[in-house]
């Protein structure tokens, strides 16, 4: 059982709704362990809008969270959070940090934001050549990471030739050449066809379980967030708390059948209920 009050487990008996530890009585060894540990947080922006209130949670290393809720609850706003773009206006955010640095950090956004002049290659060695890693070095990055992503053959290739799927693809590839700790995904896969979304979720899933860095997902869709993630956390309307979260203990990386087994059956229906609470 994690922290955060309103742990629910389909079908299994280790949680129940309602259970869970309160907000700040983990263990000091689970603290030393976080990566990312939220106590009650806070974000209202200069303008006086409170987007979110009160969140804590903690995310392991290693772990894929879902964060699940409404437009304009604060998804965004939280992950900026994590990346350390913004800063809370309430409570404690703690990121481990590794031989004094933060965790290496990839941000994939819903639009691919590729330069369109610039090969493929180019795009994605970007991040290594901002951090003036030697040419050499930088190109087999690159190459290991056009591969992962299926794109080997692309690397010369313009991103107006890319399909969305494919455009996700080396967006994908453009924040693993880094090899990051911590992936964060805003919506990555919303303007894409529902196949498509399929497959490229079923891929990150595949390379978040042989790479394991640590990722939380974005996204509004529940059923996308009960195939990819062993946790959701499900956000309320603005000002943006966790209404609680649902596990998924089925074991990643996710194939295409878990779509047809009933525990994914039980944890849509679980965030469904969540969602549909009166918050
Ligand atoms: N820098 C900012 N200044 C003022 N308001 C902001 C800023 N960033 C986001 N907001 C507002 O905060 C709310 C939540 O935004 P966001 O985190 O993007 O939500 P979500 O990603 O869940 O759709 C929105 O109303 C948005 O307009
Ligand atoms: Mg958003």
């Amino acid at each position: 059982m994690r922290d955060g009050c309103g742990t629910i487990t389909p079908g299994g008996a280790a949680g129940q709704p309602g259970h869970g530890t309160a907000a700040g009585s983990e263990t000091s060894a689970l603290t030393k362990g976080a990566l990312i540990r939220a106590e009650s947080i806070g974000k209202t922006f200069p303008d006086g809008l409170e987007t979110l209130r009160d969140i804590s949670v903690t995310i392991e290393p290693g772990e894929f969270v879902a964060l699940l809720g409404p437009s304009g609850c604060g998804k965004t706003t939280f992950l900026r959070l994590a990346a350390g773009l913004e800063t809370p206006s309430a409570g404690t955010l703690q990121v481990a940090k590794r031989g004094g640095k933060r965790p290496e950090t990839g941000y994939v956004f819903q639009s691919p934001t590729l330069m369109p002049w610039a090969s493929l290659a180019a795009n994605i060695r970007l991040p290594l050549t901002l951090r003036g890693l030697p040419r050499k070095k930088a190109d087999r990055a690159v190459a290991a990471a056009l591969a992962r992503v299926g794109l080997s053959d692309f690397a010369d290739a313009l991103p107006s030739r890319l399909s969305g799927g494919m455009a996700m693809r080396a967006s994908l590839a453009r924040a693993l050449v880094a090899e990051p700790d911590l992936l964060l995904l805003d919506e990555p896969f919303a303007a894409l066809d529902e196949m498509t979304r399929f497959r490229l979720g079923e891929e990150l899933s595949a390379l978040q379980s042989e790479l394991g860095f640590t990722v939380l997902f974005v996204t509004h869709s529940l059923y996308e967030a009960a195939f990819l993630a062993e946790r959701i956390l499900v956000f309320s309307p603005r000002p943006g708390r966790i209404l609680g979260e649902v596990l998924n203990a089925a074991p990643l990386p996710r194939l295409p059948a878990h779509r047809g087994e009933s525990g994914f059956q039980d944890v849509v229906e679980a965030l469904r209920r969540l969602l549909a609470e009166p918050s």
